[in-house]
């Protein structure tokens, strides 16, 4: 593997004696690694230890204007091509958890845009306690990777799961997350989520699309190290890490915030399922069916959106643009007419007459359809899985240019 630049977080637990030689394993694997202790990890290590083993001097205390001369903590934050958090204990995963940023490893953590890797060591009944697996929940919807705890016996006396994974585990957890950054440099532009169009003060016309597929597909460029923008629809679904979001809720907002990124982007990923439609008149005050005789029927006046993935797909240059269909039958057929219709490089089209694939689920079968008339079958797979083989596709599409 290349080297990379990966930053140690230390916070104060016993097993924080073993960091020295976490930083020996990085190092043979030809990585360059910079430490961070938390006041609490002095207790266990030494930063003179870390300093010996990493080559680098180590970095403790936000307020030290010395250390931050040397590299600011912005500065560390943004040189981290990965961050590992080992040992993690319960009081630095809460902080995680919660987004405190009261000393140096926490407010680095906070800023920095790299994939985080935590390695748990605690006593096994704080590890087990419901505020703990509650903060782990937190982070691993944010996407912070984990690695351990494992069970045995514990520095405390009691046995159970605590133990931070062996130095070695965790450097191959890290070479795992360590993927080639193939997409380094592009500026990718995803869309996801559904949006509202709003028929007076508290309806509107929208869909079921969740956000799902369009934020799996944010995380995979972001994960692949591409500058992600996403604009995101309704949906509850929190920020990929290392992601730029926008919120819309309107097809008209959301062509607004796609044609303000376009220019800078190399990669559009349409997959928000836009209405097509929309009231042409919206009141801002509650309808009131009182207003109306009971039977009596209503005409609602839909005129349609812009299609925001033909305009773009018009004036792509050397970019790529990929849409989506959402289709219910002649899936295939359909989506072809689409992709000749709306000029982008490649159509991923989904059966949402399926009930285990497409709006809201985690998992989606996807056909990718070619402008050359070639389409490929993928299986039922995770969104995430979907994401990474769409980007195999893109990134095999760009070799060529
Ligand atoms: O969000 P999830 O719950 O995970 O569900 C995922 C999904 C089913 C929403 C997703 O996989 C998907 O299929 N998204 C596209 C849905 C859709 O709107 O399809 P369409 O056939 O109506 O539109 C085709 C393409 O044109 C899409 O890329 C769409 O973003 C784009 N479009 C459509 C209308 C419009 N006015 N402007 C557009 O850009």
């Amino acid at each position: 593997m290349e080297p990379r630049r990966i930053l140690l977080a230390i916070s104060g637990g016993i097993a924080a004696y073993k960091a020295p030689e976490l930083v020996r394993t990085l190092r043979r694997a030809g990585h360059e690694v910079r430490c961070m202790l938390t006041p609490e990890a002095e207790r266990f290590v030494s930063g003179l230890s870390l300093q010996a083993v990493s080559g680098e001097s180590v970095r403790r205390d936000l307020f030290d204007a010395g250390e931050e001369g040397e590299i600011d903590h912005i500065g560390l934050a943004d040189w981290a091509e990965l961050v590992v958090v080992a040992p993690a204990t319960a009081n630095l995963l809460a902080k995680m958890a919660h987004g405190l940023a009261d000393d140096l490893v926490t407010a680095v953590l906070l800023a920095t845009r790299a994939p985080i890797l935590v390695a748990p060591a605690m006593n096994v009944n704080m590890w087990s306690h419901p505020a703990t697996q509650a903060n782990l929940e937190i982070l691993r919807a944010r996407g912070i990777s984990r690695i351990g705890p494992d069970a045995g016996e514990l520095a405390c006396g009691w046995e159970g799961l605590g133990r931070m994974s062996d130095p070695a585990v965790i450097a191959e957890a890290a070479a795992n997350q360590l993927v080639p950054s193939s997409l380094a440099g592009p500026r990718v532009l995803v869309t996801a989520g559904g949006t509202a169009e709003p028929i007076d003060a508290v309806r509107s016309v929208t869909n079921r699309s969740s956000g799902k597929m369009g934020f799996a597909i944010a995380a995979e460029a972001a994960h692949r190290g591409a500058q992600v923008t996403l604009v995101a629809g309704i949906t509850g679904l929190p920020t990929p890490h290392g992601v730029d979001r926008i919120d819309v809720s309107t097809a008209l907002q959301m062509r607004d915030a796609v044609l303000a990124s376009f220019d800078d982007s190399t990669i559009v990923v349409k997959a928000a399922a836009v209405a097509d439609f929309r009231p042409v008149n919206t009141s801002d005050r509650k309808i009131k069916k009182e207003q109306m005789a009971e039977g009596e029927s209503m005409t609602l006046e839909l005129v349609q959106n812009p299609d925001i993935l033909q305009e773009i797909s018009a004036k792509k240059g050397e970019r790529t643009v990929v849409g989506f269909a959402a289709e219910s039958h002649e899936v295939v057929a359909a989506a072809q007419r689409k992709l000749a219709r709306k000029g982008c490089d490649l159509i991923v089209a989904n059966d949402i007459s399926r009930t285990d694939a497409g709006f809201e689920v985690d998992e989606n079968a996807v056909l990718f359809v070619w402008p050359n008339g070639e389409v490929e079958e993928l299986p039922l797979l995770p969104k995430a899985g979907v994401a990474a083989q769409l980007f195999d596709r893109i990134e095999k599409l760009r070799e060529g240019r």
